[in-house]
């Protein structure tokens, strides 16, 4: 029975009796942060068991995409060396929200295995959590009690994660017979081969809110889940997952493309076969689902998996991307069921491919460097030292996980301490680099100030100027109770319209001032979460704490900001639009003169992609949306796919939504109050700043205008200097360049002409000896013309010897020669000529019997070299 007849049946089954059949989340649980992939079917409904949200059912059945890789399930390194573990696999699922319990759900799972799976009852051996006799009572009646297990918490209790719902379990065990263990019992079989778990049924009681404490749920529910592959396993009588018909298929396309057989029980070279198959089809998976190889959570991850498939894929002999090429098995396979795969098949293929060349180069390049170190290590102490292990990854991209096995291939050790150590001193030293004053908590003499004052009122979402009270003056890393004119420090207010650098938008500038002073704020920044800090220097009187002030932000400035800021937004909407939905904010900056925004994306962005990005923002800013801004509780937008927030990002309980109807974002920033203010958008530049992550320049208003004119400007300078005008310049251009051709190739004759004449004067001038005509001259020509020269003046001369000197600048000189057929015949050589002229100017050079050349480094004696040539014919 093939996999997804299996799929299929068991879904059929379940709809049969009042479930309703919900299809695959994806992979990438977007409203749940804290779990790395969707590692289970009842992920989707976590919120339905805790009893936060209702579905108009209350039994559904799944077929459910799943990622055990990373977090808490880490078993990438066993993958392809057992029969069992897999990085994504797909779980078959039945779920009662409150509906029916132990009873139904262990009556169904027995009908399913003998009617749908069609398996021997006999066979089968349920286990119960230690304590649940209820469960042991159901049981009863299917099976007689000695094949019933009570097994602990580690094996029959359920939990999602270390908080959420779970409860006892109970799983269908079946017995693959003796051949697999001499276990006669699940007991004794450790290793699970024998007695193998296909179905776990959960029997949901709980939420676990910390280590100790359970809650109970509002309705005990269900939960099952039955590993698809496993199934599919014991029905197609195989002793491993990847001899079923899908993985099976992956693994045929993958021998299909190295050209090596795969042969089940060969150590070395069936494991990369095992690995392709199920790290291509994960990341297949993934990549449709949005995420992307990357350099952080689940891309980081997803890199690591692409990164392993690689070289398990250099074993079989690919030098180059190869992933692609496996991938259209796996949509030819799964696409019916999974229709994402077959819609997302290029990109898959795109990303698959630009991001495995990536890793190949960088195996190429730390290869070289790895070849000197292993020496190194080799030669000595066997162990490579941790400063070399740490240049290789900081300098050269290559994975500590691949030095420690490359190094294991020959024997040698890795200094992991040291390693470490030098890791932990690069993070401190760019976390040092990132502090202006924001030092060591507890240590940040603001985190006291906060304590003690409370927190700055922060009131630039409303107004640009308000009159407040100074209460901390900071200068030279101490509070101080005054400044003097002139003086720079830092000005504490109790309320601000200034806003503070952060989020990527600079800090506002302008002026904190009363009738007795005035100083100028050349930036604003939050030394520590709450209190708002006002940067600058006091222009005249001075300013002690208690004193009443007004501050006033540089409103032109700050409008520009604005601008710049929504902006931003209106681009990550459309770079979405555009590129797709996987391209991820991986940073931002935004000031008053333009907007730089860095997101994940695996190639260049095209001029068409360009230009449709800037249609699409300009279009969003003449609709003139209105540009709202809302507080939200977090948890409220956790429920909302529709609001973009930074995964991993911290946010507080209640958090701040920019909202321009089509583009929502969680955002503390400044905006402007309708799209239509920003005027204008142009991307002044596109670029890669790391391998996976590219920047995007804009700018917007008169900027944007200024932007154009630039270019404008440039055409009319350059028409003006080909006394043309703009609209009229290509047609000019054009017409020189064929001006310009037909002056080349005039050009050319000319010279060829010239050449010509000097060549007869010259060969008038040949003299003879033995019978053999000779020229031996300075030539009067550039170095560039001296071959074509010898050329034309042998043909004039027809039969003889041609040996001509020029000088190349720089008191350096050219020597040529030339010797025609009939005379090479007579054992006189071009190249022996110039072998015995050339020590003369400082040379040395070569060539054949009818042409040689050489260069030298004394042009003064090219007629010296010259004059010998008679002498050597004489000799000859
Ligand atoms: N959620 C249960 C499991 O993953 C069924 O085993």
């Amino acid at each position: 029975m093939k996999s997804a007849v299996i799929r299929k049946n068991y879904l059929t089954y379940f709809q049969t009796n009042g479930h309703t059949i919900v299809p695959s989340s994806p992979v990438l649980p977007h409203d749940d942060p804290t779990l790395l992939f969707t590692n289970a079917g009842m992920n989707q409904f976590k919120d339905v068991f805790l009893g936060k949200s209702k579905r108009s059912y209350v039994r559904a059945c799944s077929s459910q995409k799943c990622i055990r890789v990373g977090g808490k399930h880490n078993d990438l390194d066993n993958v392809g060396h057992t029969r069992r573990h897999l990085t994504f696999f797909e779980m078959l699922g039945n779920f009662s929200f409150g509906d029916y319990f132990k009873e139904e759900a262990i009556k169904f799972a027995w009908e399913v295995a003998l009617k749908v799976f069609e398996f021997d009852g006999d066979r089968i051996w349920p286990s119960v959590f230690e304590k649940d006799d209820e469960a042991f009572e159901i049981w009863k009646r299917y099976v007689p009690e000695k094949r019933i297990v009570r097994l602990g918490e580690k094996d029959n209790f359920w939990a999602m994660g270390d908080t959420g719902p779970c409860g006892p379990c109970s799983e269908l065990l079946y017995d693959r017979g003796s051949s697999y263990s001499t276990a006669s019992n699940p007991y004794e079989d450790a290793s699970g081969e024998r007695f193998l778990e296909f179905w776990n049924l959960v029997f949901m009681q709980y939420n676990r809110l910390d280590a100790k404490t359970l809650e109970n749920l509002p309705k005990p529910s269900v939960d099952t889940g039955s590993g698809l592959e496993r199934v599919a396993l014991l029905k197609q009588g195989v002793d491993s997952v990847f001899e079923t018909d899908v993985l099976r298929a992956l693994i045929r396309k993958t021998e299909e493309v190295s050209g090596v057989r795969y042969k089940e029980e060969d150590h070395t070279l069936a494991p990369a076969f095992r690995v392709i198959s199920d790290h291509m089809r994960c990341l297949a998976f993934a990549i449709a689902d949005g995420v992307a190889p990357g350099n952080t959570d689940r891309g980081y991850v997803l890199r690591k998996v692409l990164r392993r498939a690689v070289r398990y894929g250099k074993m079989l002999g690919f030098e180059k991307p190869f992933l692609a090429s496996v991938l259209p098995a796996l949509v030819e396979e799964m696409g019916q069921d999974y229709p994402e795969l077959q819609a997302n098949a290029g990109r898959i293929a795109e990303i698959l491919t630009v991001e495995e060349e990536s890793f190949f180069r960088t195996l190429r390049r730390g290869g070289s460097i790895l070849k000197e170190v292993i020496e190194r290590a080799s030669e000595s102490t066997k162990t490579i030292s941790g400063e070399d292990a740490f240049k290789l990854k900081d300098t050269y991209g290559l994975p500590f996980d691949e030095i420690l096995l490359l190094a294991k291939d020959q024997n040698l050790q890795v200094d992991s301490l040291r390693f470490e150590e030098l890791e932990e001193e690069a993070k401190e030293r760019s976390r040092g680099q990132k502090k202006t004053h924001q030092q060591i908590a507890g240590e940040n003499p603001f985190e006291k100030f906060l304590h003690e004052k409370g927190p700055t009122q922060f009131t630039g979402y409303q107004e640009l100027t308000s009159p407040a009270k100074v209460i901390g003056i900071f200068k030279d890393g101490s509070f101080v109770p005054s400044l003097s004119p002139e003086e720079e420090g830092e000005i504490i207010l109790d309320k601000t319209p200034f806003y503070a650098e952060m989020g990527g938008q600079v800090g506002d500038r302008g002026s904190i001032a009363s009738e007795s002073l005035s100083f100028q704020v050349t930036d604003c920044k939050a030394p520590y979460k709450g209190v708002i800090s006002h940067l600058g220097k006091l222009q005249s009187g001075t300013v002690s704490i208690g004193m009443e002030v007004t501050a006033s932000v540089d409103a032109g400035r700050r409008v520009k900001i604005q601008n710049n800021h929504t902006a931003t937004h209106l681009l990550h909407w459309a770079l979405e639009n555009v590129l797709g939905k996987h391209i991820k904010q991986a940073g931002s900056v935004v000031d008053d003169e333009r907007l730089r925004f860095d997101f994940t994306h695996h190639k260049a962005l095209t001029k068409e992609e360009i230009r449709t990005i800037e249609d699409l923002v300009n279009d969003k800013i003449r609709e003139n949306n209105p540009v709202k801004s809302y507080e939200l509780s977090y948890e409220a937008v956790q429920k909302r796919g529709d609001i973009k927030q930074f995964f991993g990002d911290k946010y507080d309980a209640e958090v701040r939504v920019i909202d321009i109807d089509f583009s929502k974002e969680l955002c503390g920033g400044t905006h402007t109050s309708r799209s239509g203010n920003i005027g204008a958008f142009r991307i002044s530049k596109e670029s890669s700043i790391a391998s996976g992550i590219r920047r995007i320049e804009a700018v917007t208003g008169s900027a944007a205008e200024n932007f154009g004119r630039e270019s404008e400007d440039l055409l009319e300078t350059v028409a003006e200097k080909l006394k043309s005008q703009p609209q009229k310049l290509l047609t000019r251009v054009l017409g020189l360049l064929e001006e310009n051709a037909g002056l080349s190739k005039e050009l050319k004759e000319l010279k060829r002409e010239k050449l010509d004449l000097a060549a007869k004067d010259f060969a008038a001038k040949a003299e003879t000896v033995k019978g053999i005509a000779f020229v031996a001259e300075k030539a009067p020509v550039t170095s560039a013309d001296l071959r074509p020269f010898a050329d034309a003046l042998l043909e004039k001369m027809r039969s003889g010897v041609v040996v001509l000197g020029v000088d190349a600048g720089e008191g350096k000189c050219q020597l040529i020669a030339k010797v025609s057929d009939d005379i090479v015949k007579k054992g006189i050589k071009a190249s022996d000529i110039i072998q015995k002229i050339a020590p003369i100017v400082g040379g040395s050079g070569g060539g054949r019997e009818q042409l040689a050349t050489c260069g030298g480094k004394d042009a003064s004696k090219i007629v010296e070299a010259l004059n010998e040539v008679a002498g050597i014919l004489e000799k000859a």
